[in-house]
């Protein structure tokens, strides 16, 4: 680590910005707000890398991860950055043959079924398996004038990828797995939880600031089978985090009915996704948790008087309250005009009011 900033004076130098002040509930005055995926192919100068390089390689090389994580920094004035990565990076440390197809998502060359196959997914020792994603946050942290978020897939999502193969619309597969082997689910559960754990300790280890636990699919599952067959693992996730003392963001994509079972894991700021009002998906989440969200991503592509009143829309349910980070309700789209991202963020800080915590948590106590 020679060479490499201390995490907890860059932590302190972040701290009282507009995103962890709102992550922890604290006063502050404008609405943070960032983007998932801000980085990526909605930036021509994203496009320009990835014509010399393949994605993988820009992962490997912490100089053009790092580049590519600026990138969104420099053209929107978000709030926070996301670490340049994927979620199946730290499966792909382990030698399990994972690559990313352009325009496919992650492809699993050979899928595990069965319990033989865990033998497959050992301990990640992230400076040994993960040195330039290390070596990324490194660069990152010294550089960065807005804190950095770390973030890995959880296990359902990455269960989806191993057991499916690839990107799926149904989840046969792994919830055939589920169902029909629950002592193997349990078992490939828990090791892909140690594998996040330990990524995302490491992040922070390094300097990040947040972390966002990516379950993006795991609004495929009805509450009952989230309960028994996520939900510890993804709790285990979140109490293995809580002495490192950085807010704990839980996302993922179709959830409306998971919202309050997700912040019961123990997440500091529960995401939203756009098919739930935000108002409604406030009062889904229990009270002195945050939350994030939650425009529909479609909408940047709509002519601007419509991305204004759907800005305003989202800020309106929003409340003012101080616990409120804006983003978009999934990741940003390819075909986005990043001009427009640009024009959201100056729309968001010039109009969203933040109220006073004290309001609010006695407005909360009113109607509890
Ligand atoms: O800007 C950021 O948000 C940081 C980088 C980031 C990427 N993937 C880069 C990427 C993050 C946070 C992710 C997370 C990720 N990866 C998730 C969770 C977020 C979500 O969307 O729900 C998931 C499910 C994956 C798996 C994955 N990787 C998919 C579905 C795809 C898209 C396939 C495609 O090409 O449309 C990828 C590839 C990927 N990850 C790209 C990027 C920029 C595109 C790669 C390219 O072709 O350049």
């Amino acid at each position: 680590m020679s060479g490499a900033p201390d995490p907890a004076a860059v932590r302190a130098r972040h701290a009282d910005g507009p995103f962890l002040r709102a992550c922890r509930g604290e006063a502050h005055d404008t609405v943070p707000v960032w983007f998932m995926r801000q980085a990526g192919r909605a930036l021509a100068e994203y496009r320009e890398v990835r014509a010399r390089h393949s994605f993988e390689e820009v992962i490997h090389t912490p100089e053009l991860a790092a580049e590519v994580t600026l990138q969104p920094i420099r053209r929107y004035g978000v709030d926070a950055a996301i670490l340049f990565s994927d979620i199946v990076t730290p499966l792909a440390g382990l030698g399990i043959g994972v690559t990313i197809e352009p325009g496919v998502g992650p492809v699993v060359a050979e899928p595990v079924r069965r319990m033989e196959d865990l033998v497959r997914l050992r301990r990640l020792e992230p400076e040994e398996d993960l040195p330039y994603v290390l070596q990324t946050v490194d660069l990152l942290v010294a550089e960065l004038a807005v804190p950095l978020i770390g973030f890995a897939g959880a296990p359902f999502t990455l269960a989806s990828y191993l057991v499916e193969g690839g990107p799926s619309r149904s989840y046969t597969h792994t919830k055939a797995l589920m169902f029909q082997d629950e002592l193997t689910w349990h078992r490939l559960m828990d090791l892909l939880a140690g594998v996040t754990l330990a990524s995302l300790r490491a992040q922070v280890e390094h300097g990040a600031a947040a972390v966002q636990l990516f379950d993006s699919w795991a609004g495929a599952l009805s509450p009952a089978d989230y309960e028994r067959f996520v939900l510890p693992h993804t709790q285990r996730i979140m109490e293995g985090l809580e002495d490192l003392d950085v807010p704990r963001i839980h996302f993922g994509v179709a959830t409306g009915e998971l919202l309050g079972l997700m912040a019961s894991a123990g997440a500091d700021v529960v995401g939203v996704d756009w098919r739930v009002p935000l108002d409604e998906g406030r009062r889904r989440i229990p009270v002195g948790v945050g939350f994030q969200g939650n425009l529909e991503p479609a909408v940047c592509l709509a002519p601007w008087e419509t991305v204004v009143a759907r800005v305003r829309d989202v800020l309106a349910r929003a409340g003012a309250r101080h616990d409120h980070v804006f983003n978009l309700g999934h990741g940003v789209l390819p075909p986005t005009d990043p001009g427009v991202l640009a024009q959201i963020v100056d729309l968001v800080h010039e109009e969203g009011e933040v109220r006073d915590p004290a309001e609010v948590r006695a407005e909360d106590a009113a109607h509890a």
